[in-house]
């Protein structure tokens, strides 16, 4: 009988042993593998931020999603990175080890595919330190305080340690033992398949920095930017139940998403152009500057000359001396705010949640209390209302 498990080329996906047989839908434990059709750079020249619009088919895969949801991709650390922490390490790459779901693979490929070689954690610490004669190490573990260890954390990755605070393993197992399963990375759908059956689109911000005198990459942003030419990465679709339009389409829509917090507004707009909904759209968007860093200029700019976009406002946080963000925008417009929401809009969020997140909430508190007449308390039960109406709904990260 034939393996009738879709098993994509380029994911990490194992099929569990003895379930060969079953036949397994396209999803999280069997992604599919899809082709990249455009990765395009969404930054001008001088730009200070990469940020990238990819195009992915899933022609062929049975996954379906809907504006609001969210797209898991497996991604590939890189190639070079896995050859020089094995140039550290008393292996030769070619060790048949575990991997984390079943199965087993050379060490190399388990490395490249299936094991998190970035994300540094207290109890990766420990373990590491029992076989190691690192001092700072000792002392940074005997602490046992989190915070120390934590910071000790922040910054480094697996290759400081093999290279900087060595340890002693017993065999390329037993090293793969240590290590945390290297897990998918979530991405909010910038397109409607309505509007592009078949694709789905990301925007995708890429993680670039530099720490303890190295160059460091996100995976799987410096994946698509870097090094997805001629693979398939794995995918499936997250759904995302507490993000949607509305479903009554003249159910007018208040949209605050700055930076990659974009996507899901992008998918909104072609969603509601598509099926013709009557509701009013309002997006109000931010980044560094205007010049470089407009995402999707042409797309908006069109999208209100036809009328489906009914306002659109704009925060360049460093076009002038002080810092606009998007929570200035809302307040200096609260009056028309308040009123959207007194005509039933849905308020929508997305993006950075450690900081723009909060600040755009505490806007909208005092939004209500100034506007609305609402004291500090009624304004807390009114947004807790419109939470539980799905009328204030957030996709932040
Ligand atoms: C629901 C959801 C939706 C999302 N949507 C989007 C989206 O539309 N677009 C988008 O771009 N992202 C989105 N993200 C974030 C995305 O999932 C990834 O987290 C992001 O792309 C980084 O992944 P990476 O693999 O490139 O980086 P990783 O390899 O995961 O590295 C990121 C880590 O690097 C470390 N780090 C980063 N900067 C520094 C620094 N300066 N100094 C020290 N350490 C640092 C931090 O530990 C950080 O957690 C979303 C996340 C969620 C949960
Ligand atoms: N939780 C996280 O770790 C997290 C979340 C989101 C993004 N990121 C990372 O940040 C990088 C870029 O992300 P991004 O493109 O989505 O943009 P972003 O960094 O979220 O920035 C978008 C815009 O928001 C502004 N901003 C900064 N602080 C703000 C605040 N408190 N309130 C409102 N606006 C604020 C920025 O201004 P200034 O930069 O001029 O201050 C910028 O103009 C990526 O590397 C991404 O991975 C990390």
């Amino acid at each position: 009988m034939p393996d009738r498990i879709h098993v994509p080329e380029d994911a990490p996906f194992t099929p569990p042993a003895g379930e060969a047989e079953e036949v397994l839908p396209y999803g999280k434990k069997n992604p599919f593998p899809s082709p990249i059709l455009k990765n395009v750079d969404l930054m001008k020249a001088g730009s200070e931020k990469e940020t990238i619009h990819v195009e992915l088919s899933l022609e062929g895969s049975g996954l379906e999603y809907i504006a609001g949801d969210a797209l898991g991709v497996f991604a590939r650390n890189p190639e070079e990175h896995v050859d020089e922490l094995l140039k550290s390490l008393p292996f030769e790459g070619t060790e048949e080890v575990p991997l984390p779901d079943g199965g087993e693979a050379p060490l190399r490929e388990a490395l490249i595919a299936s094991y998190d070689l970035r994300a540094l954690t207290p109890k990766f610490l420990k373990n590491w330190q029992e076989r190691s004669d690192s001092p700072t190490l000792h002392s940074v573990v005997e602490s046992d305080d989190r915070k120390v260890m934590n910071d000790f954390c922040w910054g480094r990755e697996v290759i400081d340690l093999v290279i900087d605070h060595p340890a002693t393993f017993a065999d390329a197992k037993e090293f793969v033992s240590v290590l945390k399963k290297l897990q998918p990375r979530l991405y909010s759908i910038a397109s409607s398949p309505n509007a592009h059956p078949g694709e789905v689109h990301l925007t995708i911000a890429i993680v670039r920095y530099e720490s303890h005198r190295r160059e460091r990459g996100g995976v799987c942003s410096t994946y698509f930017s870097d090094r997805s030419d001629g693979l398939k990465p794995g995918v499936f679709v997250h759904n995302n139940k507490a993000f949607k339009l509305p479903e009554d389409g003249t159910t007018p829509i208040i949209m605050v998403g700055p930076g990659t917090g974009i996507a899901p507004f992008r998918a909104f707009l072609e969603e509601r152009r598509v099926i013709g909904a009557k509701g009013k759209n309002w997006l109000i968007f931010g980044n560094p500057h205007r010049k470089t860093d407009y995402l999707y200029e042409e797309e908006f700019s069109a999208m209100q000359k036809e009328g489906l976009l009914n306002r659109l406002d704009l925060a360049f946080s460093r076009d002038q001396a002080e810092k606009r963000y998007v929570q200035h925008l809302m307040e200096e417009s609260g009056k028309e705010l308040w009123s959207w929401l007194q005509e039933g809009a849905t308020f929508y969020v997305c993006g950075d949640a450690a900081h723009m997140a909060k600040d755009v909430d505490a806007a909208l508190h005092r939004i209500a209390e100034t506007h609305g007449g609402l004291s500090e308390e009624e304004a807390v039960a009114y947004f807790k209302g419109l939470k539980k109406e799905k009328r204030y709904a957030r996709d932040v990260y």
